[in-house]
Parts: C-alpha cells; sequence; structure tokens
C-alpha cells in the first residue's frame, strides 16, 4: 500500500485527505486491477513538520519516506499576505520548494495545492490548465512562485489548482470557513453584506480530496484544475446556504470595491479541467450539490434531506 505523507494535515483539505485516502477503495476499473486499493496516509501536522525550516522538512521526510508527499501547508490568509509578502513567500514559495527538493531526494511524488488566485480574472470563460498565470495578489504571486519551485525541482509532481475551499474542518489559517461564517453571522441577526462580482467555483474539500485520491491511484502528474462543477459569487453562494437551511438572513450584495479589502482578488476565477477531460475523468459535481452534502454531513439539514 503506497504511504502518502499529509503536509497541513490539520487544515480543512489535509483533515479530508487523510480521512479519504484511509478508506479503502475498489480499483477504478476492471482492466486496472493491478492499482492500490487504498492508502496509507500519515498525517503531519504544523507540531511535526515546519516547511519553512529546510531542516525540519528533510529530518521528517526522511524518516518516513513515503511514495506519496502532499504539501496542504500553507499561509492562506489572502489581506494579511499583502502585509506580509515575506511571510507568504516564506511559505507558499519557499516552504514548496523545501518539500519539493525532499520529494526529490526520497523520489516521492510532490502533490502541491495551488489556487485560482494565480490568474487575473481577466476572463469570461473558465481558465483551463492552458490559460497564462498572471496573479494580482501576493498570496496568488507566493502561490505561483511555488508551483514554479515544484515544477522545476521535483521532476515528479502534481499541481492541483482549485478554489473557494470549505471542509468540516474548517480552514485552520482564516479560522473556520464561508459557510460556518455566514451561517454563525445569520444566526446573531446581523446584517450581511458579500460581494456579488466574485464569480468562482465554491469546493468542497471532500469532494477535491476525492479526486486528488483518484488522480493518485491513476498516477496523473503535472498541472491540473480541479474544483466543482458551474460557478457563482459569493453573494449567490451564500444566498444558496441561506436557502437550503431556511434561514431567512438580511443579505444584500456588495462591490468588491465598496466591500474594500487589503488584497485585489479577480472578478472570474472558475476553473475548468481540460486534463480531466481528455484523462476521461468525471468533473466534481455541481457547487450546490457538494454545498448541500456538506451541509448534510455536519447536521445542519433535516435527516430525510440527506444525501
Ligand atoms: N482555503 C481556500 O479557499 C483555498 C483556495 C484555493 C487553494 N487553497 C490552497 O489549498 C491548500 C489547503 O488550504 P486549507 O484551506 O485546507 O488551509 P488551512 O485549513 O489553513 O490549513 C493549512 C494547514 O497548514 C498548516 N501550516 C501552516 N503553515 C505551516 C508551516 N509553515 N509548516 C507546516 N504546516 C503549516 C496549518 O497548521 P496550523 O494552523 O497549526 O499552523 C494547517 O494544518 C493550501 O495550499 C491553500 O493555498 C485554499
Amino acid at each position: 500500500m503506497p504511504r502518502v505523507a499529509v503536509i497541513g494535515s490539520t487544515g480543512q483539505l489535509g483533515f479530508d485527505l487523510v480521512r479519504v485516502l484511509r478508506e479503502p477503495s475498489l480499483p477504478l476499473s476492471p482492466t486496472r486491477k493491478g492499482e492500490p486499493a487504498g492508502f496509507e496516509a500519515i498525517p503531519l501536522s504544523h507540531r511535526d513538520i515546519e516547511i519553512t525550516d529546510p531542516g525540519s522538512v528533510h529530518t521528517v521526510l526522511m524518516a518516513i519516506r513515503p511514495e506519496i508527499i502532499i504539501n496542504c501547508a500553507a499561509f492562506v490568509r489572502v489581506d494579511e499576505c499583502e502585509d506580509h509578502p515575506e511571510e507568504a513567500l516564506r511559505v507558499n514559495a519557499l516552504g514548496a520548494l523545501h518539500v519539493a527538493r525532499a520529494c526529490a531526494e526520497v523520489d516521492a511524488l510532490c502533490v502541491f495545492i495551488s489556487t485560482d488566485y494565480v490568474f487575473d480574472g481577466g476572463k469570461t470563460e473558465p481558465y483551463t490548465e492552458e490559460d497564462p498565470p498572471r496573479p494580482l495578489n501576493v498570496y496568488g504571486i507566493s502561490k505561483l512562485c511555488g508551483e514554479y519551485f515544484v515544477r522545476a525541482s521535483c521532476p515528479r509532481h502534481l499541481i492541483v489548482r482549485t478554489s473557494g475551499l470549505y471542509g468540516v474542518a474548517g480552514s485552520r489559517g482564516k479560522g473556520g470557513n464561508f459557510v460556518e461564517t455566514m451561517i454563525h453571522m445569520a444566526r446573531e441577526g446581523k446584517p450581511i453584506r458579500v460581494v456579488d462580482d466574485q464569480v468562482l467555483a465554491p469546493t468542497y474539500t471532500k469532494d477535491l480530496a476525492e479526486k486528488i485520491k483518484e488522480l493518485l491511484q491513476g498516477q496523473v502528474s503535472g498541472v491540473i484544475h480541479l474544483a466543482s462543477s458551474g460557478q457563482c459569487s459569493w453573494y449567490e453562494f451564500a444566498r444558496r446556504i441561506f436557502e437550503l437551511m431556511g434561514i431567512q438572513a438580511d443579505l444584500n450584495p456588495v462591490t468588491s470595491r465598496v466591500y474594500g479589502t487589503r488584497a485585489q482578488r479577480p472578478a472570474y476565477s472558475v476553473l475548468r479541467s481540460t486534463r480531466l477531460e481528455k484523462l476521461g475523468l468525471m468533473s466534481l459535481r455541481p457547487w450546490y450539490e457538494a454545498l448541500e452534502a456538506y451541509l448534510s454531513e455536519k447536521g445542519y439539514l433535516p435527516l430525510e434531506e440527506k444525501n
């Protein structure tokens, strides 16, 4: 059974990756019987490994010598990255480099999780893997730099670009996630302003983890886009949360300019995967179905509405 080290295992994606990788799975198809039915997931929290410290990365990964290393660790607070560019680059770029070098040393596949924020949002149709990146903010630049370090330092790599993550563990870096923030604010009866001019595909980390597992089973490498199908603005996403939960929230759309954040964000960052299509693999389910599944898993939806 291939061993997979998951760095950032207490984060929302890391948490779901560990539990999904540990689930026994059937071979992909009868013709691919020889492929692994499951993985041995080795969780690595921030207490176990410090990716900005090459010594820590080397010591920990040399001791484990896994076949696959997934780096989910990141400095994810996009606005804070603007004020702390050195820290953003230290974690998201140099941290990625240290991990990639260790991967190369133990001949492991290096999986790096990247972002839709590597794009400038100037397009009006989904970004494919062939589109040239042009990040607008420090976070996006630091993640793109991480991508380049991984590509240059580890011949066997898989770079997964995704968007708008939410999962049951909640973002460690952001202290919760968008869905939980919306529910919390609505329950407090607060007026809620959400931007209506940033369009993306919010993605449930469990769906993403399952697709990453499928790619690992298929030994896929290179750059790939993985996000929910469909698209919505953050405002539409919030509206759907309240519709599903039956909450009467004081929800109001606002423009990014009026909302005003430190970091500029792409107006349109929907990801499409021509690679998944070429590989004959299914896309992730639509964002609104994934949202319902998340709310069910969290126990927010009445039992009869559960999938
Ligand atoms: N969140 C999004 O909307 C989003 C969108 C697109 C792409 N992504 C990417 O997806 C990946 C996973 O994001 P996420 O939302 O799951 O993040 P998260 O919940 O904030 O988790 C990040 C994890 O990394 C750990 N970590 C942070 N700095 C570290 C360091 N220097 N050394 C070792 N571990 C460290 C954190 O531990 P502590 O909390 O204990 O420090 C935490 O376990 C990231 O690469 C992110 O850039 C996220």
